[in-house]
């Protein structure tokens, strides 16, 4: 058997896990039957750094069900669902990781994908590709493309795009509407509350809530936190999420002013050290910080942990610092508060994102030697395919346009 796991006598809680998840994944199910009867993805080897969690292992079997031999380790050194992991490795599954591990152990497990010489990648944060293009370009010939599940990756390939450094095709999977307006907006919104309440157990109604960034992540959060009641301040650098910010009703203003009324505060822009001590010294007694940008440089953990005079674990993934006298509380280690404290985006939005994953690596398949070096976005045919399968999932009918209206859009002599 060939796997690193934590206890693989958690195994079968770890199945019960999957399969209440897929009962929630009817879209992902649908493409996982075709790909069992028709195989596109027979002989190939995809190697993958994503969230070793409940949903995760449903498009594992996806892709094992078309025909691949598939290697998985986690993308975060905190989301790892041991148990979910356990599961995978007793089906016989390569997957190397665990909640809490070191930083030497998540490198060690990204090489043991590296190992197994994939021909496709598929990355959440993209250290995958970038470990393959910086230590191991002998891999590069054998792989037909790569797969990125979120926002930070994909930024990161534009750069190397910018840089020429990028060797191989790549689908910018959250680029699908399916993906970046589903699962960053819905799904951010609800796991990310989901972790400061498991962590705090904070009630939200009456808080001033501080987000800071208004992407599809900040706009999930306010949604979500404006719900419970919170009264929403959102901190932003772009003029025009500045303005939708302002327009869709919450205060907008600078973090040297938020920093002073927040209660509780979410980082997801995507940039490091938009939470800075300089922020901290004036927040207010018992303020809660919390992350859920893709990495751990959100909230400057380093000043925080140098500049505090006690830390101590006060409840599950929850610390509390006193800095200046001052106690204040960071929930999830200022890493991914949704899969540090609790459990993720939910299956629903999974499903919707994974549909993507599992169509990007047949895309891939269908055009190989045949796409540029680029990053590249799946056709819109596809997308709107994934949100018809989750229609249907979800028992939802739509109308269809008549011939008259078929014709009348696509002219342009009738007018008023
Ligand atoms: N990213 C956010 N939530 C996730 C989940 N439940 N599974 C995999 N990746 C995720």
């Amino acid at each position: 058997m060939d796997y690193e796991v934590k206890d693989i006598s958690l195994a079968n809680q770890g199945q019960m896990n999957i399969e209440v998840a897929r009962r929630n994944m009817g879209a992902l199910m649908k493409v996982k039957e075709r790909f069992s009867k028709e195989k596109p993805l027979k002989g190939l080897r995809i190697g993958m750094a994503l969230h070793i969690t409940k949903e995760t292992a449903n498009l594992v079997e996806t892709l094992i069900a078309g025909g691949a031999d598939v290697a998985i380790t986690g993308c975060n050194p905190l989301s790892t669902q041991d148990d979910v992991a356990a599961s995978m490795a007793k089906d016989g599954v390569k997957v190397y990781g665990y909640k809490g591990e070191s930083k030497e152990d998540y490198y060690k497990y990204v090489n043991r994908i590296i190992d197994f010489k994939p021909n496709i990648t598929i990355d959440d944060g993209c250290d995958l590709v970038s470990e393959i293009h910086l230590k191991h370009p002998e891999l590069i010939k054998d792989i037909i493309g790569g797969c990125e599940e979120t926002t930070t990756g994909i930024i990161r390939l534009k750069s190397m795009m910018r840089d020429g450094a990028l060797k191989y095709p790549m689908v910018a999977v959250n680029d699908n509407k399916t993906k970046h307006l589903m699962d960053n907006y819905y799904g951010t919104g609800q796991s990310t509350l989901d972790g400061i309440i498991r962590a705090s157990n904070i009630l939200f109604a009456g808080k001033t809530l501080v987000v800071l960034g208004y992407g599809s992540c900040g706009k999930g959060c306010s949604l979500r936190g404006r719900g419970m009641g919170a009264n929403v301040i959102v901190t932003e650098v772009d003029n025009f999420c500045a303005l939708q910010a302002q327009m869709d009703g919450f205060r907008v203003m600078k973090m040297e002013d938020a920093c002073k009324l927040g209660d509780i505060f979410i980082t997801v822009t995507g940039d490091k050290n938009v939470i800075r001590l300089e922020h901290m010294k004036q927040m207010k007694e018992a303020a809660i910080m919390a992350n859920s940008g893709h990495f751990d440089n959100e909230i400057d953990m380093k000043a925080l942990e140098k500049a505090a005079s006690s830390k101590r674990r006060v409840r599950h993934y929850f610390d509390e610092y006193v800095l200046d006298g001052k106690v204040l509380f960071v929930a999830g280690e200022g890493r991914l508060v949704n899969l540090a404290a609790a459990e993720g985006h939910p299956s629903e939005v999974m499903s919707l994102s994974f549909c993507g994953q599992a169509l990007a690596c047949e895309f891939l398949v269908k055009n190989k030697g045949k796409l540029s070096i680029d990053v590249h976005q799946l056709p819109e045919e596809v997308d709107d395919f994934i949100a018809g399968l989750q229609l249907e999932a979800m028992g939802v009918e739509i109308d269809e346009l008549t011939e008259e209206q078929i014709k009348y859009l696509a002219g342009w002599q009738e007018g008023t």
